[in-house]
């Protein structure tokens, strides 16, 4: 007896060292080393039921120091979430926000089949080829019909305000491919590419079936549409596309279209022709992965330091990855209904996670979930300094770019880089399909050269919006939440009395 108190004493002395320090790696191997001793002392029979108690209760606190420290290095070396103050913030949100946000305890929690699947992807576009070697017999170039209400809502596509539940509904449920066609259009990509128009429309069909196949309330193809036209709204009023080449547009344009496509992919042999737009796909796509958002932002943070200038394929990751959690920073009727649906889809899997006797995963409990103090999370902590980098980062591509061609005396296009040029074409190109007046009414003639950007408006707006949507989650949550119904009302209710309010 006397000779196992030692031993654990012993650990006990070498571990609290370590509990101070960050060496967590050697606390595991500490705490390894209790337990294993505790059997040993089983194993030998030589052990009360007090001192047994006693060290395992020291292995559990040794454990919950690990996870501690573990978490806290994570968060510091990622040093976004370090400063949230552990009164302001709940510790369910703190759980979650360090849970999903960080590569390691993200990577624990999710299921490999979450991931999208590059391959599955692969064998859309291989279907959408199939059926135009079908097509291609009896017809020759098939266009996409626009029914009216398509049109009328695809006139805001240049806004931050566009409704893509609106498009969603005029287009009977096919908002994806609607924004993939008449993007592809815009930019001109059907043609500089020579994508046949039957085989792009099998291909958004494809996309559209993937994304339907759970029938889930937000990762849905309006999501797809949604971030798809964000991106595209990035790129227009950031001057970014004028910093883009075509192939790095068309991959920005199908990077947001395909990125939380999920489905069990066959086995395939179709070969992407151009390798460049398959790995910057991948890698944007990759990007999109919450659970390295902390270091993404990091590394580009210090990179806007450096003075070799910036990564194109991070950037426009970075672009792809705003775009994907920018509903918060959108008008309040939008960000909410998108809330909900997302938590719609955290409750239910919180449903099924009851139903199999399963712990509850982070905001996934129906009954005690906080929406709008987790909604306040998010925007502090990975909102914000998501769009704070993102302006910082287009300001110091586009602003030498846009000196460049105030200094060019005939025209604000003409400048000496090749990638202005390409901007140029594209510019020319959004201009002309918008004369055309398939999209627009003509009365308006939207100006797309780089000399129309307003990089302040394009940042203000941003930081007004999140500002006001960070006030009303602030109102209800100081109505408190407990229970969801109780919640979930108070919300309704705040937001039709709101919508009363401010028509
Ligand atoms: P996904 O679209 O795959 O990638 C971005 C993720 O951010 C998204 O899934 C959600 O998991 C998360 N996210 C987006 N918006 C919110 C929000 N308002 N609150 C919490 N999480 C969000
Ligand atoms: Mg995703
Ligand atoms: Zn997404």
């Amino acid at each position: 007896m006397g000779s196992s108190a030692t031993e654990i004493e012993e650990l006990e002395n070498t571990t609290f060292k370590y509990l101070i320090g960050e060496h967590t790696e050697i606390m595991w191997q500490r705490l390894k080393g209790i337990l294993r001793c505790l059997v040993k002392q089983l194993e030998r029979g030589d052990v009360n039921v007090v001192d047994l108690k006693k060290n395992i209760e020291y292995a559990a606190s040794v454990l919950e120091a690990v996870y501690i420290d573990e978490t806290r290095r994570l968060l510091d070396t990622d040093d976004e979430l370090c400063d949230i103050q552990s009164d302001a913030v709940p510790s369910e949100v703190r759980d979650w926000l360090a849970s999903t946000f960080t590569r390691k305890m993200g990577m624990t929690k999710k299921k490999p089949e979450e991931k999208p699947k590059f391959r599955s992807i692969v064998h859309a576009v291989q279907a959408g080829i199939f059926v135009e070697r079908m097509y291609r017999k009896s017809f020759h170039l098939v266009g996409l019909a626009y029914p009216a209400a398509v049109i009328v809502t695809l006139k805001d596509i240049d806004k931050w305000s566009f409704d893509v539940f609106a498009l969603n509904e005029a287009s009977g449920e096919h908002s994806l491919k609607f924004m993939i066609y008449e993007l592809f259009t815009r930019y001109d990509l059907i043609n500089r590419f020579k994508i046949p128009v039957s085989c792009l429309i099998a291909f958004a069909e494809a996309l559209e079936v993937g994304y339907s196949k759970y029938k889930n309330p937000y990762h849905n193809l309006i999501h797809a549409a949604d971030v798809t036209q964000t991106v595209h709204y990035i790129m227009l009023h950031t001057g970014i596309m004028h910093w883009l080449n075509e192939l790095e547009i068309l991959a920005m344009v199908f990077a947001a279209a395909i990125h939380d496509y999920e489905h069990t992919g066959t086995t395939n042999n179709f070969h992407i022709q151009t390798r460049d737009l398959r790995n910057l796909v991948i890698e944007m796509v990759l990007s999109t992965d919450m659970s390295g958002h902390f270091q993404q932002i990091k590394n580009i943070r210090n990179s806007l330091q450096q003075p070799e200038g910036i990564d194109r394929a991070k950037t426009m990751s970075l672009i792809l990855h705003a775009a994907d959690i920018s509903h918060p920073a959108k008008t309040w009727k939008l960000h909410y209904r998108w809330t909900m649906a997302l938590m719609e889809e955290f409750f239910l899997q919180g449903d099924k996670e009851a139903e199999l006797g399963l712990p509850f995963s982070p905001l996934c409990d129906r009954k005690s979930t906080m929406v709008a103090q987790s909604q306040i999370g998010f925007i502090d902590f990975i909102v914000e300094p998501t769009f704070s980098l993102l302006t910082d980062s287009t300001e110091k591509i586009v602003i030498p770019l846009i000196e460049e061609a105030s200094k060019a005396e005939t025209s604000p296009y003409v400048a000496s880089s090749s990638t202005t040029i390409v901007g140029l074409h594209t510019a020319d190109v959004l201009r002309r399909s918008s004369a055309k007046g398939s999209t627009n009414d003509g009365s308006f003639f939207p100006d797309y050269s780089l000399a129309a950007v307003d990089l302040k408006s394009f940042k203000n707006n941003l930081v007004d919006i999140i500002q006001q949507n960070k006030e009303r989650w602030k109102e209800l949550a100081s109505q408190g939440e407990t229970d969801l119904h109780k919640n979930s009302e108070d919300l309704v209710n705040a937001e039709e009395k709101h919508a009363d309010t401010h028509p």
